[in-house]
C-alpha cells in the first residue's frame, strides 16, 4: 500500500467516506436500505457509485483510526488499485488507520494470497513542510510498530536472544546508533546473577542489548532517556511450569524488548534533541537439569539477594539486572521507562486493552497516561502502597521474587522492580506493564490477532513532548 498526499480530488477506483453515526448526509436512502447506521467497524461498498462508506462513531482520533482500518480491510478483499479519501484534520490518525489496519502476518502460511498493491490518495488542505513532516513521521512510526508486530509474532524457534541481538545490530546500522551486544561472560563478570539464572536452562545464550541515539551535528541533547525492555523470547514458566493453555502465546513475552527496538528504529527520523538509550534483556525461560529453581537465592548486580519462590516471575529478575546496568552505565538520567509483559494480574486488573503505569512520580505517570491516549494507546495508573510492599519480604534473602498475597500482583511486581532503582532515580523511573495490549487474542480496533506493537507510539509521543 502506498500512501500519497494530494491537494485536490483524484479520480480513483473508489472513494472512502467516513460517516458519523446519525449524520448520514449522502445516499441516505441506499444506506438506510442497507441498514447502515455509522457504527464503528460498519462498512458498505457501493461499487456502482465508487463509494466505500465506513462508520465512524465519534470524531476522536481513535474512531478515525478504526474507521480507516475497517476501510482498508474491505479494500483488501477487492481488486481495486486505488482509493481516495478527504482528510479534514488529524492526518496522523488516518495514517495510523491505513498503515496499522493493513498489517497482516502471513510469513508462515505455505500459500500466500495475491496482494494487489494499492495507491491511496489523501486529500489535505495544503501540503507545507509541517504537513509533510507529520506525514513522514507518522509513516515512520507505523513502520516501526509493524516491525515490532513482526518480531513479536515470530515463533520462538526463529526468534531467540541471538536473533534479537542481530535485529538490534541491523537497526543500529540503519539508523546510525551506537550498539553494544553483551553476552553471558559480561553478565558473569558484572555479577548479574538475577538475569543470568533465568536463561540458564535454555540452549540459547542470553544477550544484553544496548543501543544509543545521540542527536547529530551541533544539536545538544536537552534530556537523557533510558528505555528498558523485557525480552523473554519464550516464557515456559521454568520449573514453576505454566499450564498448557497459559503457555500458548508466550512468544509474546519479548514484547517490551521488541517495543524498545521499535522505538530506537524510529527515534533518529524524528530529529529530537534528546539522548535515548534502549536496553533489552533478551533471555529464554526454560526447564532442564540446569534450570534455576524455586528456593534458589540469586544476587543481582546491585548486591541485593532475591529468594526465588516462583520461576515464572522471571521478567522482574531480568529487569532487575537491566535496571542496575542502566543506572551504573549511564549517568544523569532524566527519565527511565521500562516496558514489560510482566504480569497476568495487570490484565485481570485493567483489562486486555490497557497498560498499567506504575512508579513513584505521579505527575510523570500521568504524563505517560496522556501520551498514551494521544498516541492511540490505552494506559492507566496503578498506585504503590506500603502494605503491598511488605508482602515481598523474604525470610532468608533481601526480597522474594513473588508476593505473599495473591492480590495486587501487577503492583507488587512493580514494587519489586523499585528495589533496583537507585534513590536518585526514584522519581525518574516509570514501569509500564503491557501484558494486556501487547498480544491480541481476538482482534480489536485496528489490531488483528497477534502482536499489537504496544508501547511504541506511547513512548514516542512522550519523548516528543519532553
Ligand atoms: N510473562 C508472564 C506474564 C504474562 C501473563 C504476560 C499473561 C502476558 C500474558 C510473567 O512472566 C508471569 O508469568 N507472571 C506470573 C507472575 C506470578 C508467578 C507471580 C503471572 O502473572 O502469573
Ligand atoms: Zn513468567
Ligand atoms: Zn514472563
Amino acid at each position: 500500500m502506498n500512501l500519497n498526499l494530494t491537494i485536490k480530488k483524484i479520480d480513483t477506483d473508489v472513494e472512502i467516506v467516513l460517516i458519523k453515526k446519525k449524520k448520514i448526509k449522502e445516499n441516505k436512502e441506499v444506506l438506510k436500505n442497507l441498514n447502515f447506521k455509522g457504527n464503528d467497524e460498519e462498512c458498505v461498498l457501493l461499487p456502482g457509485l465508487k463509494k466505500l462508506y465506513v462508520g465512524c462513531e465519534n470524531s476522536d482520533h481513535d474512531s478515525i483510526r478504526i474507521a480507516v482500518a475497517t476501510a482498508v480491510k474491505k479494500l483488501n478483499t477487492t481488486q481495486f488499485k486505488s482509493a481516495y479519501i478527504k482528510v479534514k484534520s488529524n492526518l496522523n490518525a488516518y495514517i495510523d488507520g491505513f498503515e496499522l489496519g493493513n498489517y497482516t502476518f502471513t510469513k508462515y502460511k505455505s500459500k500466500q494470497d495475491e496482494i494487489i498493491e494499492k495507491n491511496i490518495y489523501m486529500e489535505v488542505e495544503k501540503i507545507d513542510t509541517n504537513i509533510q513532516k507529520e506525514f513522514e513521521e507518522s509513516v515512520s512510526i507505523c513502520n516501526s510498530v509493524n516491525m515490532v508486530r513482526d518480531f513479536v509474532n515470530t515463533p520462538p524457534e526463529d526468534f531467540y536472544p541471538a536473533i534479537m541481538a542481530n535485529h538490534a545490530v541491523n537497526i543500529a546500522k540503519e539508523n546510525n546508533l551506537e550498539c553494544k551486544i553483551l553476552d553471558e561472560d559480561y553478565l558473569i563478570e558484572n555479577n548479574m546473577g538475577s538475569m543470568l539464572a533465568v536463561g540458564r536452562a535454555s540452549r540459547h545464550r542470553s544477550k544484553l542489548i544496548h543501543l544509543t541515539y545521540k542527536p547529530s551535528g551541533k544539536v545538544k541533547a536537552t534530556a537523557k532517556i533510558v528505555l528498558i525492555g523485557k525480552g523473554l523470547t519464550y516464557d515456559s514458566g521454568g520449573l514453576s511450569l505454566k499450564p498448557a493453555d497459559f503457555m500458548v502465546s508466550m512468544k509474546s513475552d519479548k514484547s517490551g524488548g521488541c517495543a524498545v527496538l521499535g522505538i530506537m528504529n524510529t527515534i533518529s527520523s524524528l530529529n529530537l534533541p534528546i539522548e535515548v538509550h534502549g536496553i533489552v534483556g533478551a533471555v529464554e525461560n526454560m526447564i532442564g537439569g540446569d534450570a534455576y529453581k524455586p528456593d534458589d537465592v540469586l544476587t543481582a548486580r546491585n548486591g541485593k539477594t532475591i529468594e526465588v519462590k516462583n520461576t515464572d516471575a522471571e521478567g522482574r529478575l531480568v529487569l532487575a539486572d537491566c535496571l542496575c546496568y542502566a543506572q551504573d552505565e549511564i549517568d544523569n538520567i532524566d527519565y527511565m521507562l521500562d516496558f514489560a509483559t510482566l504480569t497476568g494480574a495487570c490484565v485481570v486488573g485493567v483489562g486486555q486493552y490497557t497498560s498499567g503505569i506504575m512508579g513513584n512520580n505521579h505527575s510523570l505517570m500521568s504524563k505517560i497516561v496522556k501520551s498514551a491516549s494521544k498516541s492511540g494507546e490505552l494506559a492507566t495508573t496503578l498506585p504503590f502502597n506500603r502494605y503491598l510492599k511488605k508482602t515481598l519480604k523474604s525470610e532468608i534473602a533481601d526480597i522474594s521474587n513473588i508476593a505473599s498475597t495473591r492480590y495486587g500482583g501487577a503492583i507488587t511486581a512493580g514494587m519489586f522492580l523499585d528495589n533496583f532503582v537507585k534513590d536518585k532515580n526514584k522519581d525518574k523511573w516509570v514501569h509500564i506493564d503491557i501484558a494486556g495490549p501487547a498480544f491480541v487474542e481476538s482482534a480489536w480496533g485496528y489490531n488483528p490477532h497477534g502482536a499489537s506493537g504496544a508501547g511504541v507510539r506511547l513512548a514516542i509521543e512522550f519523548m516528543k513532548n519532553i
